[in-house]
């Protein structure tokens, strides 16, 4: 099957960004968001993200004309049907997740591949909502989407090798190296990832470094573009607490479990840069300041 025809589902932070790359690898995008004003606000934010390509000259304004001509938006979940493949990214909530995808398996040919962008929940246990698990995968892209080059493709044990294979190959012609996982909670990155940002807040906890000294040593020791407390704001402090939450569910291991530091600062509403404070204070957001605890 030839895939011509992309829908993704939630126009937030990842879905703008799923949207943005699928159209500008050259599929006829559709994304859908529940209300007119939340697609507005997705719409705007990869308009932005255009204009800065073509302001930097990494794009023609032609090009970024021609993307923009094939990226449509809607909240009708129905103009959804003729798409080939469907990347659902909505909210991070199980329940949510099969309805929407009960809904979309009966609007959708019977030939449509669908793929879930979780990043914690069990694809089987989001597929089984549907009677098509065999052409259900796992797509879990990294934010900000534009700029990450990874896709984790995420198989179950009911998904079919030809439609794996197909989706494998659809993630590179999204301009993304994939990586190939099976359905184990966190698949590759977050299995490793969380036990570190965990780690950094329990080191924080324990006194072992200050919050910029945390974050320089593993910035400037081990190149990483951000430290670990910077990126526990960027990914969200209440998103990593979920994660973490699903992870020890599954594991019952003490690396997946939340410090008592990242349950307070969530309960707080801490929840990092897009709640203006975490680890850090974004008041001014072009200089944040480390909080003092
Ligand atoms: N959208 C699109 N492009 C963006 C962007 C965004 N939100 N933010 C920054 N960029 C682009 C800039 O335009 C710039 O492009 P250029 O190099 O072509 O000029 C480039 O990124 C670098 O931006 P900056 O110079 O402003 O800042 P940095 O050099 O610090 O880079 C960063 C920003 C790419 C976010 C970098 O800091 C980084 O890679 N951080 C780590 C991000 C990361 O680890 N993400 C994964 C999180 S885990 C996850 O998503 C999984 C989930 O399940 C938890």
């Amino acid at each position: 099957m030839a895939i011509r025809k992309v829908g993704v589902v939630g126009c937030g932070l990842m879905g703008s960004g799923i949207a943005q790359v699928a159209a500008a690898a050259g599929f006829e995008t559709v994304v859908r968001e529940v209300t007119a004003e939340l697609l507005d606000k997705g719409l705007k934010s990869i308009e932005k993200n255009l204009n800065r390509l073509a302001e930097k000259g990494t794009i023609t304004e032609a090009v970024k004309g021609e993307i923009r001509g094939r990226l449509k938006g809607t909240t009708k979940v129905e103009e959804l049907k003729d798409c080939d493949v469907i990347v659902e990214a909505i909210i991070e909530q199980l329940a949510a997740k099969r309805e929407l995808f009960g809904a979309l398996d009966v609007i959708c040919q019977t030939s449509t591949i669908f793929a879930s962008n979780t990043s914690s929940l069990t694809i089987t246990e989001i597929a089984n909502a549907t009677k098509r698990p065999q052409r259900f995968v796992g797509l879990h892209f990294f934010n900000p989407v534009p700029m990450m080059k990874l896709v984790e493709v995420v198989r179950t044990i009911a998904t079919e090798p030809a439609v794996y294979e197909e989706i494998v190959a659809f993630g590179a012609r999204l301009g993304k190296t994939p990586v190939r996982a099976h359905d184990t909670t966190g698949f590759i990155v977050n299995r490793l990832l969380v036990p570190y940002l965990l780690d950094a807040i329990r080191a924080l906890e324990e006194g072992v470094g200050s919050i910029e000294d945390l974050d320089n040593s593993m910035k400037l020791g081990c190149g990483h573009p951000m430290g670990p407390l910077t990126l526990l704001d960027f990914v969200g402090l209440d998103t990593t607490y979920y994660i973490s939450q699903i992870m020890f569910d599954e594991f019952k291991e003490r690396r997946f479990a939340a410090p008592p530091l990242l349950k307070r600062m969530v309960l707080a509403g801490w929840n990092g840069r897009k709640s203006g404070r975490g680890f850090y204070d974004y008041s001014d957001p072009q200089n944040p300041r480390a909080m003092k605890f």
